[in-house]
């Protein structure tokens, strides 16, 4: 089995994010140097993807301008000598394919799927959900299409979360463990109460899934928070027959979906980066300094206004 097609769906609204997400999409919003989008996109090619299939909606058109050509960018940074910047720009669209497809309404991440399915066709499809960064030393998503290709299979990445934060996720119920890290799935749930969670491996933003998934979300129906949701259809799968496995990532996931874990990512791939981390670490002590001395004046302050 050979993935070449990958889908990113960016279609949502990101009211997490409102009111930046107004009119910048949250895709584009920047982990140090590079749009959010860029790191799933390179993380694709090292898999070995050629084409990136982006489901896209209104005020998302950054995105498309991001993965074209600039010509007078280009032109001026070729005239400065600044190669490096210049191949920053330049390389992943000389390397992968992009095409476009908009959905009209953010009816949810499975109707944003189902809206890639034409240029899919009958082949098994990566997907990438371009609010989960992962970090490692081997791709995640090429450890999901090797054990796609192997086992003839459809394969979720997992992580294990804290049970009470079960309802935020799809989370897997296990059939079988074949190794530390790689389970076959009996069920999925999406967002379960804790107490109805089959487990604590929560789905994350990566799947290699068989085209079949295309039809799975026809015949599910929307639900009851009026979206479609690929988790429900990956269940539908799996009662028709198809083995889904589930792998748990290896290396760092940023939830980069919120303002918190975007600061979080941000904060985290600077102390990792040569570039940045002397300087990032120099700030962190010093605010640590003013927030001792802050903390001090506060204590002070409520012991004079209680003795008072
Ligand atoms: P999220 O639920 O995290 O994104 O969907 P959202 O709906 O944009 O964000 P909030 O909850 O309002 O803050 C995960 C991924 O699925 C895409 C999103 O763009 C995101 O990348 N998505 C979601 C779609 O493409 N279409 C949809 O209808 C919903």
């Amino acid at each position: 089995m050979i993935v070449t097609k990958a889908i990113i769906p960016a279609g949502g609204l990101g009211t997490r994010f409102l009111p930046a997400t107004k009119t910048v999409p949250k895709e584009m919003l920047p982990v140090l140097d590079k749009p959010a989008i860029q790191y799933v996109v390179e993380e694709g090619i090292k898999s070995q993807i050629k084409t990136f299939v982006v489901v896209t909606g209104k005020q998302k058109n950054t995105i498309e301008d991001y993965f074209d050509t600039s010509p007078e960018l280009e032109h001026f940074l070729a005239a400065r000598k600044k190669e490096d910047l210049l191949e920053g720009v330049t390389k992943i669209i000389n390397t992968a394919n992009f095409i476009y497809i908009r959905q009209k309404e953010a009816l949810g991440l499975g109707h944003a799927i189902w809206n890639a399915r034409h240029v899919i066709g009958k082949e098994h499809v990566a997907i990438f959900l371009p609010d989960d960064i992962i970090t490692g030393v081997t791709p995640c998503m090429a450890q999901l299409i090797q054990i796609a290709s192997q086992e003839k299979c459809n394969v979720v990445a997992v992580q294990e979360v804290p049970m009470d934060k079960a309802s935020n996720y799809g989370i897997v119920g296990i059939k079988k463990q074949f190794s530390p890290n790689l389970f076959q799935i009996r069920e999925l749930v999406e967002k379960p109460r804790p107490t109805d969670a089959p487990s604590n491996l929560a789905i994350v933003g990566r799947y290699v899934l068989s085209p079949n998934i295309f039809q799975a979300l026809e015949d599910i129906k929307i639900g009851s928070n009026g979206e479609l949701q690929l988790t429900d259809a990956i269940q539908h799968l799996l009662l028709s027959g198809e083995k889904v496995f589930a792998y748990k990532i290896q290396g760092t996931r940023y939830d980069v979906g919120t303002p918190m874990g975007l600061l979080k990512a941000n904060l985290d791939l600077a102390l990792r980066n040569p570039k940045y981390s002397e300087e990032i670490l120099e700030y962190l002590s010093l605010l640590d300094r003013e927030m001792v001395v802050m903390q001090g004046k506060a204590q002070a302050l409520s012991k004079s206004v209680s003795a008072a």
